[in-house]
């Protein structure tokens, strides 16, 4: 029996891969990343805190866009990474800072935005998060949240968590759209606009960068062969088990 805590499952499921995120082509690109930059240009001097960083592409397009970027994540090993990348680029305006979504290191209104991508589904607890997030943006700041998404039907959301969670174990939940909008709504957002896309997960790079342990891969691929054809048909689950991820980019306001 494991005696890491969620956080531990975090720590060493992303620490150890911290390069492979810096160069993941799924991670690197996206209309999502093109908005993010388009959104930030529209806002001179602003200060960004990006949350769950990871390899630091948002903090990257958000600081080639002009702002002052804290990037922020659990992993010291990502935030080292981010610094050596953004170094790379010539990115001076990202500093690091380590910690948990759930707790901000922060004053009050600190932030013009919040963004954050492709990293809530980690979290233990989303609301709590959320109201940390509406705590250091300004109130008339701009919060940003991308992320996988669960198809509202329980019987693709159930197939989409379970392999999810056989590929990570620090997975927790890909939110349907329908629950981050009560949840931002909870935290004291007003959610407006999203842009969903649906990003290819190539399986076999999908599973290397989590390193998923051989016995779980099998019992993935048993759940995609098994899978009912609206799950495959949904997921566009291909021979080899690639498939499409729901995804969406939500801004909200303070309201
Ligand atoms: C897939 S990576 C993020 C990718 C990155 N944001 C991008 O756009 O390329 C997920 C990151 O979330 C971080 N993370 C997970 N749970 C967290 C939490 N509760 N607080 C802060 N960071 C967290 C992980 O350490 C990891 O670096």
């Amino acid at each position: 029996m494991s005696v890491r805590t969620h956080a531990g499952h975090v720590v060493d499921q992303f620490g150890a891969q911290a390069s492979a995120y810096v160069t993941s082509a799924v991670h690197a690109a996206g209309a999502d990343l093109d908005r993010i930059g388009a959104l930030i240009r529209t806002m001179p001097g602003a200060r960004v805190l990006d949350l769950g960083c990871g390899g630091g592409h948002v903090a990257f397009a958000a600081a080639a866009a002009g702002a002052a970027v804290t990037a922020y994540d659990l992993s010291g090993e990502m935030l080292a990474a981010v610094t050596a990348e953004a170094g790379r680029r010539g990115l001076d305006r990202v500093e690091t800072r380590q910690g948990a979504a759930e707790a901000l290191p922060f004053p009050d209104a600190a932030f013009d935005a919040v963004l954050t991508r492709y990293s809530a589904h980690h979290w233990r607890d989303v609301p709590a998060a959320l109201a940390e997030a509406r705590r250091v943006l300004k109130p008339e700041g701009l919060m940003v949240v991308c992320d996988a998404v669960a198809p509202e039907e329980p019987l693709l959301d159930t197939h989409l968590q379970a392999v999810e969670l056989l590929r990570d174990p620090s997975h927790v939940r890909d939110y349907r759209v329908s629950e981050w909008r009560t949840m931002l709504a909870a935290a004291g957002f007003a959610p407006g606009q999203a842009l969903a896309s649906r990003p290819r997960m190539e399986f076999s790079s999908w599973i290397a960068r989590m390193r998923t342990p051989e016995i779980h891969v099998a019992a993935i691929r048993a759940l995609q062969t098994a899978a009912a054809v609206e799950v495959t048909r949904h997921f566009s689950i291909e021979a080899d088990g690639s498939f499409l991820l729901d995804s969406v980019l939500i801004e909200a306001r303070p309201h």
